[in-house]
């Protein structure tokens, strides 16, 4: 049967650090967070080989990207749109595939 849900779960696995995740956090994130710094955001995954230390750490990093108190990244630099938030998302909802 084909239905919605089964489309969008073929979208999901197209999302990958390489193609999508990487060209956002190396525009808007890597000037901070840099090899060396407290949250290397430099390459994936974060400098940890577990599944559930990466999910926390992109739940941390779509927490912060939302609009509101101490939104990434500061000052008046430019935020991100709402497709690259939800494509942060779905990376994270699809496992997290390189
Ligand atoms: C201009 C420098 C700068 C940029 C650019 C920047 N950050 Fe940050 N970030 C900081 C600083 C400084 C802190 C620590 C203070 C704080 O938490 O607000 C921080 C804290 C954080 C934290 C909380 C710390 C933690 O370990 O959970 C997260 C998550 C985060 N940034 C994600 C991002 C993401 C994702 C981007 C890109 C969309 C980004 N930042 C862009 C400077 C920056």
């Amino acid at each position: 049967m084909c239905n919605r849900r089964h489309i969008f779960g073929l979208l999901l696995l197209v999302i990958t650090y390489l193609n999508h995740i990487k060209p956002i956090l190396d525009a808007h994130c890597i000037e901070c967070h840099s090899p060396g710094n407290f949250l290397d955001l430099s390459w994936y995954p974060f400098h940890s080989q577990n599944l559930s230390e990466q999910s926390a750490i992109v739940e941390r990093m779509i927490l912060r990207v939302q609009p509101g108190v101490g939104q990434m990244p500061p000052g008046h630099r430019p935020k991100l749109t709402t497709d690259e938030i939800e494509t942060i998302q779905q990376w994270l909802q699809s496992g997290l595939n390189i």
